[in-house]
């Protein structure tokens, strides 16, 4: 599969409302990403394909000089191709970009793909954050730092 990936336009938030629904137990709405997209400190990413479909997107907000990352997600059949690290990458050097210094996100402990894409793409776990998906769901908290030489 090839695809490329770049910044989200107007058109693309239905799709993207789509995908998100079938990825997420509690989904953003369409007009969540509506509300996103309106916002200039947000910076979303899509996967588009060959056919012009878009497989995947992963968006980030900007907060002084750090960026939290919002959500991140691949429609189920094309998973594990790439699509994922690929907007984790472009999401990286935007931020970087911005003069962003740290990157952050949280995840469910349990969700072991994302887990592995957040680690593969340079993510540090910082530790845990109890009941915060549930009473017995904690999540992960990562940081990405862009100088590895921090104090
Ligand atoms: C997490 C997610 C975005 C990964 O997308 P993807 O396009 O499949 O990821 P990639 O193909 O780029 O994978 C990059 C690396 O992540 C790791 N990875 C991805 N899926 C994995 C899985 N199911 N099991 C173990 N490792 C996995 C691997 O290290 C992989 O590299 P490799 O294929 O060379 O081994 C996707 O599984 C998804 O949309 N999940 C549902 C939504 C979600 O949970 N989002 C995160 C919310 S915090």
């Amino acid at each position: 599969m090839s695809f490329i990936v770049r910044p989200y336009e107007l058109k693309d938030l239905f799709r993207i409302a789509e995908i998100e629904k079938s990825c997420f137990e509690h989904p953003w709405s369409y007009d969540s990403f509506c509300m996103e997209y309106a916002d200039k400190s947000k910076h979303y990413f899509v996967a588009e394909n060959e056919d012009g479909a878009i497989i995947g997107y992963g968006g980030f907000m900007h907060v002084e000089d750090e960026a939290h990352i919002m959500n991140v997600a691949v429609a189920e059949p094309f998973r594990r191709e790439g699509a994922g690290a690929a907007i984790m990458s472009k999401m990286l050097e935007k931020a970087r970009s911005l003069g962003i210094k740290a990157v952050t996100l949280e995840v469910d402990n349990a969700n072991v793909a994302a887990i592995a894409l957040y680690e593969k793409s340079g993510f540090e776990c910082a530790g845990l954050r109890p009941h915060y998906y549930g009473w017995d769901r904690p999540a992960r908290i990562y940081w990405y730092y862009f100088d590895k030489n921090r104090a």
